[in-house]
């Protein structure tokens, strides 16, 4: 009786299991990065790590989890609420230390911060003589917390070369063990300007890698670890599709490109987006007032309320040319420099904002005393005003000699501001001439002069420009076609 009984049962329980549809194992994502929005940014890669991490998550397809350095300019408002995970110590070459582990989970994304006061207690994130020591205890760290937190993802996803150590460890390291040897490693490069370069003599005593794995990281005499990353991983990757071609050619590559030639067949070019509910006119509470696609009206305040609060006089019918840009050599400002006397000859303003190499700093603050009514320099960095710029102004001018992506023509675009880029990286990827922006080809100030006084004779024809405006505010910047590559990249990376 017994045996039936146990017989009957199990032909049942089969019979259910067939009718009900088992939820698909989710992917383990683990983001390892040196920043985030909204905990610490420098730059577009922590908005980068913000964005496309939740936007994975959003998918219900991926476990996605984010580890940075518990860096003290982290803000309060969050820090404040961090749980404390426990502390191990981390093994580098004759180094043992601390590792803190606090974790915080927002918008469905699980994050981890490494804690370390010695090297992490700092004002900013990036900077100091041991640079080096610091993100390499950080990227060991990375694979130590895996035990403790008995979480191995399929994919660790490393972005820049503060977090290549850990595609380079892992393979150095690690992958010889059971639990770590499934983990696939694919580095994103945002910047390649960027390549943590040391001197040889400290591969050893510093980063605990030796003599047979030297030919990984070494570089023209040097230690390379964009070069080593690129060397581990399965895959690597840059942030938008033109970046990754030229990042072939001497011209673009910092040194590098015989590496990426060399590296090509594992390398994939994918356009950042951005946060589109961020980023939107219709909600954002920056602005002096909202206003839509279809109905621009509102812009006109903003304006208006730009000119009142930088001195500017209140000419509605006069363009508002703005760069928000970090002032170093590679946005074009050497371009900018050259011919911006002869641009504000003509009916325009121009409002500048950000901080940078102190003789650009110099330039634009000296010129806004030579043309008070027509220029504005803002020699800051500041969040709130920039949004206010993005939405004030008529025209967003972003020359770039490179740009791996660029965020900023984007955010433009989403405020109804009409970019002028220079056809390079993301920038080439992003704005089509005409369609939602104005585009030149050379590297050359008079080219971009000539686009720009098209643009300011467009801007009289107040039914196209409408018509251009549109265009720009609706092009799709949101992550979700790139969020779907990312996906593809990682199942075809995990075949
Ligand atoms: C770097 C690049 C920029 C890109 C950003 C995010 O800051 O310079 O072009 O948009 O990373 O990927």
């Amino acid at each position: 009786m017994a045996k039936t009984t146990t017989k009957t049962t199990k032909v049942a329980t089969a019979k259910t299991e067939k009718k009900v549809e088992k939820p698909a194992v989710k992917k383990k994502i683990l983001f390892v990065a040196s920043e985030s929005t909204p905990f610490i940014a420098t730059g577009g890669l922590a908005e980068v790590i913000g964005s496309l991490s939740k936007a994975l998550a959003a998918t219900g397809r991926f476990d996605v989890r984010v580890v940075i350095p518990l860096f003290s300019d982290i803000k309060k408002e969050y820090r404040d609420q961090f749980t404390y995970l426990g502390n191990l110590y981390v093994h580098l070459a004759w180094r043992n230390q601390y590792c803190g582990i606090f974790t915080y989970v927002k918008d469905g994304v699980t994050f981890y911060f490494i804690d370390n006061e010695f090297y992490f207690k700092r004002p900013g994130c990036y900077g100091y003589y041991d640079d080096g020591e610091r993100f390499a205890f950080f990227s060991r760290s990375v694979l130590e917390i895996m035990p403790f937190l008995n979480f191995y993802p399929d994919v660790m996803h490393c972005h820049d070369w503060q977090a290549a150590l850990a595609a380079i460890y892992l393979k150095t390291n690690y992958c010889f063990r059971e639990e770590y040897q499934f983990i696939r490693a694919l580095f994103t490069i945002h910047n390649i300007e960027y390549q943590g370069q040391y001197s040889l003599d400290l591969l050893s005593d510093l980063f605990d890698i030796y003599g047979k794995y030297q030919y990984l990281v070494e570089y023209n005499n040097s230690i390379n670890l964009m070069k080593g990353a690129i060397e581990c991983c399965e895959r690597f990757s840059t942030v938008s599709p033109k970046y990754a071609e030229e990042i072939k050619d001497p011209y673009y590559a910092h040194g590098l490109d015989p590496i990426i030639r060399n590296n090509a067949f594992k390398l994939t070019g994918i356009l950042n987006g951005i946060d589109d509910v961020g980023y939107n006119c219709e909600l954002d509470k920056h602005l002096y007032a909202n206003y839509t696609p279809d109905d621009f009206s509102n812009k006109a305040v903003c304006k208006r309320e730009l000119q009142k609060l930088l001195g500017l006089p209140e000419k509605t019918d006069t363009p508002i040319i703005s760069m928000v840009s970090r002032l170093v050599s590679h946005k074009g400002l050497d371009l900018v420099t050259n011919v911006i006397e002869e641009i504000l000859q003509d009916d325009v303003q121009i409002v500048i904002l950000g901080t940078g190499d102190a003789h650009f700093e110099g330039f634009f603050t000296d010129l806004a005393k030579k043309y008070p009514d027509k220029l504005s320099a803002n020699i800051v960095f500041n969040g709130d005003l920039s949004r206010k710029i993005y939405s004030g102004s008529d025209i967003f001018l972003m020359p770039s000699k490179s740009e791996p992506c660029g965020l900023s023509q984007m955010i433009a675009c989403r405020y109804g501001t009409v970019p002028i880029v220079r056809e390079t990286g993301g920038l080439y990827d992003s704005i089509k001439p005409l369609v939602n922006g104005y585009t030149f080809s050379n590297y050359n100030a008079h080219d971009m002069m000539y686009v720009v006084r098209e643009a300011i004779a467009n801007y009289k024809n107040k039914e196209e420009w409408k018509k251009l405006m549109y265009r720009a505010a609706t092009t799709d910047f949101s992550w979700s076609h790139s969020a779907k590559d990312y996906e593809a990249l990682y199942l075809d990376m995990l075949k």
